[in-house]
């Protein structure tokens, strides 16, 4: 399956006559599986219409910085959220210089600005604008910056001239694209994430559990998998397909998860704990439906689960890191940094679940990397750059203690 597929993808088209490259640009991240999203710049629309990539894309063309209606809908702050990835193509060296002094001038310009996705440019120009000091000296500035620079190529221009400055072709823009969610920072690693609910039975009908769609821990297993890891990804019960490459095993009920944990632990080299396990199980099930009787109330009575986190963080054969989550609606960093500590934990990841964007079934996050050292916020974004983001910090960190205790 492609890295692209189901990436929520910004396509950004400025104003230049490799726009309309923009459109096949859109159609082959379509058919990658991407969801996308068009932002057309006004001199773009001189080029190619709105109406023509709504077409394509199956989305409406975001065109205006100040547009009641759109701002009603997904707004430029809502959409430079919403993404995965934002594409700018063809970037022309007026957008490029806008980009690079921060400019926020229209809608293109500031949803670059505003999102937290990794942006990746295509510049598209004459050549003798391309050879230009100011353009080469933007785009360094760009590109020291962490925007990923995708061409351009040489050859005849609309112009007439011939150089370098063509738009890359489209095909070689998503395969650059793709590659970007290719990292090797996982390589040789082995990784256990565990993700989504449990279910306690009360009866062979009814059960007790926990919010959790899974999608946070899926992000999790996906940006594993795309940095090269072996991942063994552990789920409750969720309506999501496992990613790619990922080795999913199945599990019902905390007693489950808390056998595959400590089957699969020993020896990884990161064990993140995302799901939201039941503390408490029932007792004694009941083996049949149980009647509603006459009493307005029942009792059952709870015993507690283990605490399968904190025994893999007590394993002999521990892994490297042992992460977990702490799914709050108070005092977050406080019960964290407890929860951290009480579990022997090397990080915990603080996730406040009453505020409205994030915790629970929704589509973005925002947390806090706890450990005991450190504190780093990551700001509101889709749950697959916060993945991203929790990765790579981690990624960075098992290579630091590698180079510490090497062998260890
Ligand atoms: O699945 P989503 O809808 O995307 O939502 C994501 C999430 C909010 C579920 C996720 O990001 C999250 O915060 N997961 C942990 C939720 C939780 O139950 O936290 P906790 O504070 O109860 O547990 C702390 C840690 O101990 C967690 O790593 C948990 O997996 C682990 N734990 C808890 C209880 C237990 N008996 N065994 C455990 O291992």
């Amino acid at each position: 399956m492609s890295q692209l597929h189901q990436r929520r993808v910004i396509v950004a088209i400025s104003g230049g006559i490799a726009a309309y490259k923009g459109a096949e640009l859109v159609r082959q991240l379509k058919k990658q599986g991407a969801s996308i999203r068009v932002i057309l710049s006004r001199g773009a629309r001189e080029f190619i219409t709105p109406l023509t990539l709504q077409a394509l894309s199956g989305e409406p063309t975001h065109t205006e910085l100040l547009d009641e209606k759109a701002e009603a809908g997904m707004g430029h702050i809502a959409l430079a959220r919403w993404a995965d990835l934002m594409v700018v193509a063809p970037a022309t060296a007026d957008v490029i210089a806008r980009l690079a002094h921060g400019r926020a001038d229209d809608l293109l310009t500031t949803v670059a600005l505003a999102t937290p996705a990794p942006v990746a440019i295509a510049p598209a120009m004459n050549q003798q604008m391309w050879a230009n000091q100011a353009t080469q000296d933007n785009l360094s500035q760009l590109s020291k910056r962490g925007l990923q620079i995708i061409g351009p190529e040489a050859g005849e221009q609309a112009c007439g001239d011939v150089g370098p400055g063509r738009l890359l072709a489209p095909g070689a823009i998503v395969t650059a694209l793709a590659e970007r969610f290719t990292s090797r920072q996982l390589e040789q690693r082995r990784v256990v994430i565990t993700a989504g609910p449990t279910l306690e039975a009360i009866d062979p009908v009814r059960f007790l559990s926990n919010h959790s769609s899974g999608k946070m821990g899926y992000a999790l297993a996906r940006a594993c998998a795309d940095a090269g890891a072996r991942v063994v990804l552990i789920s409750g019960p969720v309506e999501l397909s496992p990613p790619d490459r990922v080795k999913l095993i199945s599990i019902t009920s905390a007693l489950d998860l808390h056998k595959a944990a400590l089957a699969e632990a020993p020896g990884a080299d990161l064990f993140i704990g995302a799901a939201a396990v039941a503390d408490y199980r029932v007792q004694h099930p009941a083996s049949g439906k149980m009647k509603k009787g006459d009493d307005d109330t029942i009792s059952l009575t709870l015993v507690q689960n283990p605490d399968i986190i904190a025994e893999v963080s007590h394993l002999e054969r521990r892994p490297k890191m042992v992460v977990g989550f702490a799914a709050e609606t108070h005092n977050l960093l406080e019960h964290a940094r407890t929860k951290r500590a009480n579990k022997g934990l090397d990080m915990i990841i603080a996730n406040d679940v009453s505020a409205p964007q994030t915790g629970f079934g929704s589509e973005l996050n925002a947390v806090h990397l706890i450990t005991a050292a450190t504190e780093e916020q990551l700001t509101l974004a889709s749950k697959q750059v916060i993945a991203e983001q929790i990765i790579s910090a981690l990624a960075e960190a098992l290579h630091q203690a590698a180079k510490s205790h090497p062998g260890s």
